[in-house]
């Protein structure tokens, strides 16, 4: 079960540099609050792919960082199936913005990771295989992260996330760091297996055609602090085409503006 529902978020920071280091008092804040976003209300269905949007710094990362249970919002809360969360969950899986590999493990004992909860051993061997074979990395599985490439380093993250097949994925920008190739090619891998499994995938992203593209449905954030300035429900049929679908391209011209850009490429 994947039903998310966040009431009310709000997160704020306060300024480290504004912190007062005098010696009498060094460490009380004494300085301005840096309000990421508030008012932030959304609900993600069973099963649905949401993609998230919005410009650099308005708190996409923070956000997603609240809903999978890795930070504590300073108001409000995320409730995952009927239950307010408390922390990170083994059934939800993060693919971080920036590579996350362990680095004193290969290729393959990373994706391993994903499916150490496998307990046949030629069962998850097999699946370590077929992922590793979907992101192109085959002949790479002694390799270590720093003996990758950037975009390689990428798609075995990639790749150990999508091997867990969890009740839940969030990915901030899974795609950046990645050739335009691969990055066609994994974002069609990850619609068709969201297609396949149907568990709730949560991404971050800022690029509006992998929102249009990939997304049930997409939530745009904007403003300072930011709010949920749009929220809409994709019904166009797969594989989506901008140049064929009206509807489509009128709606991305929409989001480019909504986000500051007044004509879309
Ligand atoms: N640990 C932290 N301490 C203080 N401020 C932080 C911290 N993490 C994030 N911020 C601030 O919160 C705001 C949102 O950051 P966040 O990383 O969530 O943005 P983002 O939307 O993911 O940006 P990008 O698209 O560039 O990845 C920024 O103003 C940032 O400076
Ligand atoms: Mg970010």
């Amino acid at each position: 079960m994947g039903h998310i529902v966040v009431k009310n978020l709000r997160k704020e920071y306060i300024e480290r540099r504004k912190l007062n280091r005098s010696q009498e008092c060094p460490y009380v804040p004494c300085g301005e609050v840096n309000v990421v976003f508030e008012d932030i209300n959304l609900e993600f269905q069973e099963g649905e792919m949401v993609c998230i949007l919005g410009p650099s710094g308005c708190g996409k990362t923070t956000m997603l960082r609240i809903i999978a249970g890795f930070d504590k919002p300073t108001a409000g809360n995320v409730i995952v199936n009927g239950k307010e969360i408390t922390g990170p969950s083994p059934d939800h899986i993060f693919v971080f913005q920036h590579s996350a590999l362990l680095p004193w493990m290969t290729v393959w004992e990373n994706v391993e990771l994903g499916v150490r909860h496998v307990r046949d051993k030629a069962e998850r061997e097999e699946k370590i295989e077929e992922f590793i074979e979907m992101v192109e990395l085959e002949g790479f599985e002694d390799n270590y992260p720093y003996q990758l490439s950037g975009g390689m380093q990428r798609r075995a993250e990639l790749a150990r996330a999508l091997v867990a097949e969890p009740e839940t994925l969030f990915m901030d920008e899974p795609f950046s760091g990645l050739d335009f190739l691969t990055h066609m090619k994994m974002r069609e891998e990850v619609v068709n297996m969201h297609e396949f499994f149907e568990k709730t995938t949560i991404i971050v992203t800022h690029d509006i055609d992998d929102a249009l593209i990939m997304g049930d449905r997409i939530t745009l954030l904007g403003g300072r602090p930011a709010q949920v300035k749009m929220s809409r429900k994709l019904d166009f049929p797969r594989p989506r085409d901008f140049t064929a679908d009206e509807e489509l391209t009128e709606l991305r011209h929409e989001i480019f503006l909504a986000l500051g850009v007044n004509y879309a490429l």
